[in-house]
């Protein structure tokens, strides 16, 4: 028998490349996702890759009545991954209401009917958000939680306290919180990937809209940073990569002799790189020019981050195998595909 995961989210960017993942390691899944910020026909694209159609139930989980009823009748989901939450960090600031209703009711609600419905296991979309700026870097797991600078990383630390809280409460719950940094690039069969509604928010997808001519230029946010070339430093993963992680969690969680109740790992390569680094990693890859232009530096950003992955790829025997030049030219094949049609 196949063990059944709920992936809520699951239509979305890193939703549907942990899908994937999970469908090709033999899971079952089931997606709960309001559409929010995704397309239904997502679920055909991951059916062509992986020869399997995902269920999908289309509602909100901030209404509870419908998620017990789902639960009541999915008994047997051997875990969940929670992806589905707002992620723009401006529009948090703008929008501090709608960010907590939406990430934490609907996290409290996945919890009680887990709880109900003796579903034990929990993978949580985190983030490297909760570290601020380190003050010393690589971040690892134990580096200290600095004040969230928005409401939506404010929802992610608070995310990861309700988790605990509640596994330290109920012994039948096992949680694992995953700290993504910043992933990027699609699938490389360029069926599924990166589809911000409007202007995007994140680079590499502002980066690609520019390129394809969507956009007339990038703004740079800063070239005065205290890094080697003055633009903010991130540590960029594929998302193909990050997707893995999740399965490889999945499997942690369902082991029986595993007896941790709740873990924290950081997920990124452990590399540096600047916003300029980024774009010229794209140019490489694709031979294309991209149009832009250094602006000041953008409200909230942190100057750099990255991340130490060896707890994760000692503990999970899971580790980045794509490059940022690899990830990049997956972002312009998908980029390429998506608008062709
Ligand atoms: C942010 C959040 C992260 C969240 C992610 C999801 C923080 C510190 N980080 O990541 O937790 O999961 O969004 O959306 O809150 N940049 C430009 N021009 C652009 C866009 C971005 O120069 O048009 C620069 C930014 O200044 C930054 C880098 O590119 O230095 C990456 O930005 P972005 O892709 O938005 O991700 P983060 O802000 O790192």
């Amino acid at each position: 028998m196949k063990k059944k995961i709920l992936v809520t989210g699951g239509t979305g960017y890193i939703g549907s490349h942990t899908t994937v993942e999970l469908i090709e390691n033999g899971f079952e899944v089931v997606i709960i996702d309001n559409l929010y910020n995704s397309e239904a026909d997502v679920i055909d694209r991951i059916q062509k890759i992986t020869g399997i159609k995902p269920s999908l139930e289309v509602f909100d989980l901030c209404n509870s009545e419908k998620l017990d009823v789902f639960c009541r009748k999915n008994r047997d989901i051997a875990a969940v991954i929670h992806f589905a939450a707002y992620k723009a960090v401006g529009e948090s600031v703008n929008k501090p209401l709608d960010y907590y209703r939406n990430n934490l009711l609907s996290l409290v609600n996945l919890l009680d009917a887990m709880k109900k419905n003796g579903i034990p296991n929990l993978v949580f979309s985190s983030s490297c958000t909760v570290y601020g700026q380190p003050e010393k870097l690589p971040v690892t797991e134990n580096s200290p939680l600095q004040p969230a600078t928005s409401p939506y990383g404010n929802t992610k630390q608070v995310g990861e306290a309700i988790i605990r809280d509640t596994t330290v409460s109920d012994k039948n719950i096992k949680a694992i919180s995953l700290r993504y940094f910043n992933p990027i690039g699609a699938h490389p069969s360029s069926l599924i990937g990166e589809l911000p509604r409007g202007v995007p928010e994140n680079l590499v997808p502002y980066i690609t809209q520019t390129a394809y001519g969507l956009r007339e230029e990038l703004k740079v946010f800063g070239d005065d940073y205290n890094t080697p070339d003055g633009s903010c430093v991130r540590d960029y993963l594929h998302v193909v990569d990050l997707a893995k992680a999740h399965v490889v969690a999945v499997k942690r969680l369902i082991d029986e002799n595993n007896k941790t109740n709740y873990e924290v790992f950081n997920l990124g390569t452990g590399i540096g790189v600047s916003v300029l680094e980024a774009i010229k990693s794209f140019e490489k890859v694709t031979g294309i020019k991209v149009k832009y232009k250094i602006v000041a530096r953008r409200a909230g950003d942190i100057e750099k981050i990255w991340a130490d992955p060896s707890y994760a790829n000692k503990e999970l025997g899971w580790k980045t195998l794509s490059t940022l030049d690899e990830s990049m030219k997956t972002a312009w094949e998908w980029e390429k595909k998506v608008r062709s049609k």
